[in-house]
């Protein structure tokens, strides 16, 4: 199977920032950012004048407001530019709006089949939220925009031009709009790593691929990894990991990535790295179980936040650990009723196999304990109650630690990948009682997502933790206009806010 190049593994797209302005604007795509107004902002009136004023009378003829989402391709009548896409920043001009509209760009310049295109962001927008985040920004939509992955598809017959560079006009502040680029495209090829992981279905994608993955990735950027097999993880005692890989002719692997940057004790990343969920014995419907390669975006999103820590290396320690199996019925599954242990040493009483993800979470949780955590932050596509209860606008947060839970929050805020607070409130924790083992796997469906969240705090001691549930944000059935359907890469940029922000 490995005929298949993965090359949707690395980014497509890179962003630069321009030498000179004039440089610019020989090219076949110029994007310029607009605010929301009913008139061309000042700053751009002498470069459209230069292109042939279309976007002044298409203000004029009210074709375009510069509204959030809103474009408008033209070919311009004067200059060197062969296309002009004036693209709408929005009323209010955020970091949000202008990743947003970068995004925009990066799809419309792949889509149209051009080799580069240059960005020109109207001074007005600078003048609101500053280079620097600006620069972020653009580095982290265009290449956001452009994902897609076509290695498994034959090339078609009449090939176009692929997307390899945008080209940002810098402002005047240009040390500081270069400064928040380097960021921004370090968290965009983060991301962009993520989602060709995500991508991968799950007889590419297995265990031993992700164990592979990590290995390259510590090769890279010279991080520590070590990638215990089924024999290591049978030593070191993670029977719940075992428990769910036991059905599988494909091996589990616990893999353990270490970023040093700093000092102090580090912050621990954890991502559900299940490869495949047919949900096992309690096996899922048909009707949409090929989404279920999309199981191990927590532990994508854990090697993409790495991606990102090797590009920038921040004064920080951080580690990344992932348990990954693959969840099947068979022979030699385990089945409803069983009574499994766990690298923490409670027992826990198996209800339903497909709620796999929790097992796999609590031995590394307790495996977590030996790093002596200032942090740990676990991500997993865990529970469809999550979808039932936030849809696929926000990841729900579960944490008893006010501090970290505002800490989360403005991460995600920033990054906007939003996250919204789930209560953990002790009665809640009766959900998981069992009848003859410490606990049990599933407490059904009412309050599905507390409920698994309450299982995984069990296996918490002695750190601030906080637990992510991606299942309805990491990937998307459907297209807009800021990317194609599929993987979103979700946590990535939560991550790159939340640990850079403990270095600045
Ligand atoms: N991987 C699924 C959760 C999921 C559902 C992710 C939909 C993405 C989209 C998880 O392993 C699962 O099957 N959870 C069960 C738990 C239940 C059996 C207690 C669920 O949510 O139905
Ligand atoms: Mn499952
Ligand atoms: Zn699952």
């Amino acid at each position: 199977m490995q005929a298949f190049t993965t090359k949707g593994t690395m980014p497509s797209v890179t962003t630069r920032v321009a030498d000179s302005e004039a440089a610019l604007l020989a090219t076949p795509f110029l994007a310029v950012l607009v605010p929301q107004g009913e008139t061309l902002p000042a700053s751009l009136q002498t470069l459209d004048a230069a292109l042939g004023g279309a976007a002044a009378r298409a203000f004029a003829a009210g074709d375009f407001r510069g509204k959030k989402d809103e474009s408008l391709l033209t070919h311009p009548s004067a200059g060197v530019a062969t296309r002009v896409l004036l693209v709408g920043v929005g009323a209010t001009a955020s970091a949000s709006a202008v990743r947003r509209a970068a995004a925009v760009v990066g799809k419309r310049a792949r889509l149209t089949g051009v080799e580069t295109a240059t960005i020109v962001v109207a001074a007005e927008i600078f003048a609101g939220i500053g280079a620097a985040a600006v620069g972020q920004a653009l580095g982290e939509g265009v290449p956001y925009g452009a994902w897609h992955f076509s290695s498994m598809k034959r090339p078609p017959e009449e090939a176009k031009p692929i997307l390899t560079e945008v080209v940002l006009a810098a402002p005047t502040d240009r040390a500081a709009f270069e400064a928040g680029h380097r960021v921004g495209a370090a968290i965009g090829a983060g991301q962009a790593y993520t989602r060709g992981l995500q991508v991968l279905p799950g007889n590419v994608c297995t265990p031993t691929y992700m164990g592979e993955q990590a290995r390259d990735l510590a090769a890279r950027h010279g991080f520590a990894s070590t990638i215990l097999d089924k024999a290591a993880i049978t030593t070191e005692g993670m029977h719940a990991l075992l428990a769910v890989a036991q059905g599988s002719a494909e091996e589990p692997r616990f893999i353990v990535l270490e970023y040093q940057g700093g000092e102090g004790p580090p912050v621990v990343l954890v991502g559900k790295g299940v490869s495949f969920d047919t949900g096992g014995i309690s096996i899922k419907p048909a009707e949409k179980m090929e989404d279920m390669k999309f199981d191990m975006s927590g532990a994508a999103a854990v090697f993409g936040a790495f991606e990102m820590l090797g590009a920038l290396k921040p004064k920080i320690n951080v580690v990344g650990l992932v348990p990954s199996a693959e969840n099947m019925p068979s022979g030699t599954a385990v089945k409803p009723g069983d009574v499994i242990g766990s690298l923490g040493g409670k027992t826990i009483e198996m209800i339903n196999t497909d709620a796999e993800g929790r097992l796999l979470l609590c031995d590394a949780l307790a495996y977590a304990k030996r790093f002596a955590p200032a942090a740990v932050l676990d991500i997993a596509t865990l529970t469809g109650a999550v979808v039932v209860a936030l849809g696929s606008t926000a990841t729900g947060l579960f944490t008893p630690d006010a501090e970290l839970e505002a800490e989360v929050r403005a991460a995600g805020d920033r990054a906007d990948e939003r996250v919204w607070p789930m209560p953990l409130w002790d009665e809640y924790r009766d959900l998981m009682k069992s009848d003859i083992a410490d606990l049990k796997n599933s407490g059904g469906r009412a309050a599905g997502s507390i409920s698994a969240g309450w299982f995984l705090r069990e296996f918490v001691e002695g750190y601030p933790w906080a637990h992510l549930d991606i299942a309805g944000t990491a990937y998307s059935d459907r297209e807009d206009a800021t990317r194609v359907k599929g993987p979103t890469g979700v946590g990535v940029r939560l991550f790159s806010e939340f640990l850079l922000a403990r270095v600045r």
